[in-house]
């Protein structure tokens, strides 16, 4: 992960980040390199920065804390309500030069403002923005939404905010945000694909498009295995997962997972409980780190066969086997360390399994961020939330790779109005590309 050379675009946007103070945007489409740049800065940078995400899969995939976690902020609305803030809280916020949010597309208003007024709090700094901390912000909000909230939430929002996106937070009403939109795609090679997805992106599918991805997308037979089922829904993925897993002959395994410290009882990085079998199609969770210098054998979103199951577990990939060993998810907490002046991260618990999951089946939301050269995408009865067409189409690496379930309709393409207002007045800056 920490190989990649960074191309010109890329690298002028990390320029940017550790030579100025600004607040930062970082978008672009899916598999243009957001999530291997935000990668880089963490481990390049020379300021003090702090990294948080909005759920805890997505945090513990970019070594971070969640934002409620380290703001020590309570679930739901903030609003205006007073906000408690403990000395060692104080000491983190007061540290920081900057502070990293992934997957922002996820984040609402309301947090973003909580996240401002927490930090002028902290720093003392009442009048100035963030309380002085540069902010950087990365993801796409083509893709997912934040995730709308019971009846009074609703109410508050509707009464109190342009939207619930982060960039209708009041703050940005004081400070401005620099947009930056990597363009160059890394995840598809073929441009025929990337304009299609595009299209699908901005809800501007035209007939010939559709009928492009149907004839695609409609070849039968079904790929019988190697291939993931995205579905809208977790009970279709689940069902499709524990049927597959029955219909195989033979008995099922059961791996406890190996849980040490506080994990906060939720938002595990694997199953507590891998129930596996000989012959289960499975995905990896994490990129190998096997063998260094070695090319990864996998990498996270990987899909493979379990071809052993005893004291060692082995999964064919592509018809070659690999020995699979548990790995160790970390979940971080930062703490100030008075005596070296600087931010530590800490471990505060670790989780250990194998890095796979069964894998007939995944929801389109747990596949945000990941890859697939073959998948089977399952729109169900309809597609009830913006952008989610999108994520499905854009995890393929390749169109030979689509397989649909049931054509795609008019109506399974979603594009929040919100978004489209903000992308089209947002003044980006196509990272300026230094002379060759
Ligand atoms: N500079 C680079 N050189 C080579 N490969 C790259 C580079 N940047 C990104 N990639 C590869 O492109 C793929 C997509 O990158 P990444 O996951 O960072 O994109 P993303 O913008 O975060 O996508 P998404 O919006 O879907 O999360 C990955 O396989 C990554 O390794
Ligand atoms: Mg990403």
């Amino acid at each position: 992960m920490t190989s990649v050379t960074l191309t010109p675009e890329q690298a002028a946007v990390f320029a940017a980040i550790e030579g100025t103070r600004e607040h930062v945007f970082v978008t672009g489409r899916a598999g243009t390199g957001k999530s291997t740049l935000l990668n880089h800065l963490n481990w390049n940078t020379s300021k003090q920065i702090v990294i948080c995400a909005p759920t805890g899969v997505a945090a513990l995939n970019v070594g971070g804390q969640t934002i409620h976690s380290l703001f020590r902020l309570p679930i739901g609305l903030i609003a205006d309500h007073e906000i408690e803030q403990n000395d060692a809280v104080k000491k983190i916020l007061n540290a920081m030069d900057t502070l990293v949010i992934d997957e922002v597309s996820m984040v609402n208003a309301d947090l973003v403002d909580a996240i401002d007024r927490s930090l002028r709090q902290a720093r003392q700094r009442k009048n100035e923005p963030f309380g002085g901390v540069q902010v950087v912000l990365f993801g796409d909000p083509y893709q997912l939404a934040p995730v709308p909230g019971d009846q009074a939430e609703r109410a508050y929002f509707a009464d109190s905010y342009r939207s619930m996106w982060f960039f209708d937070a009041r703050v940005w009403a004081e400070t401005g945000l620099r947009i930056f939109e990597l363009g160059q795609i890394h995840r598809q090679k073929d441009r025929t694909f990337t304009h299609m997805l595009n299209a699908v992106r901005h809800g501007q599918v035209t007939a010939e498009i559709g009928g492009h991805l149907n004839a695609v997308g409609g070849r039968r037979p079904l790929p019988e295995s190697g291939a993931i089922t995205l579905a809208t829904r977790n009970d279709s993925v689940n069902r499709i997962n524990a049927a597959a897993l029955r219909r195989l002959p033979g008995k099922s395994k059961s791996n406890p997972a190996d849980i040490a410290g506080d994990f906060g009882g939720r938002a595990y990085p694997a199953d507590e409980k891998l129930e596996l079998k000989l012959g289960a199609q499975v995905m990896f969770l994490r990129n190998d780190t096997g063998s260094p210098g070695e090319p990864p054998r996998w990498v996270n979103g990987t899909i493979g066969e379990i071809t052993r199951l005893d004291r060692i577990v082995k999964v064919a990939i592509d018809g070659e086997e690999h020995e699979v060993e548990p790995a160790t998810w970390e979940k971080h907490k930062y703490t100030w360390n008075s005596a070296q002046k600087k931010l530590t991260k800490d471990i505060v618990a670790e989780f250990t399994q194998y890095p796979l999951r069964l894998a007939w089946a995944v929801t389109i939301h747990k596949s945000q961020g990941a890859s697939y050269d073959t998948a089977i995408i399952d729109l169900g009865q309809r597609v009830f939330s913006p952008g989610q067409t999108y994520v499905a189409l854009s995890r393929l690496t390749s169109l030979e790779g689509l397989y649909l379930e049931r054509p795609l309709r008019p109506s399974d393409i979603i594009v929040d109005e919100n978004v489209e207002r903000f992308m089209s007045l947002a003044e980006r800056e196509i990272a300026e590309l230094p002379a060759p």
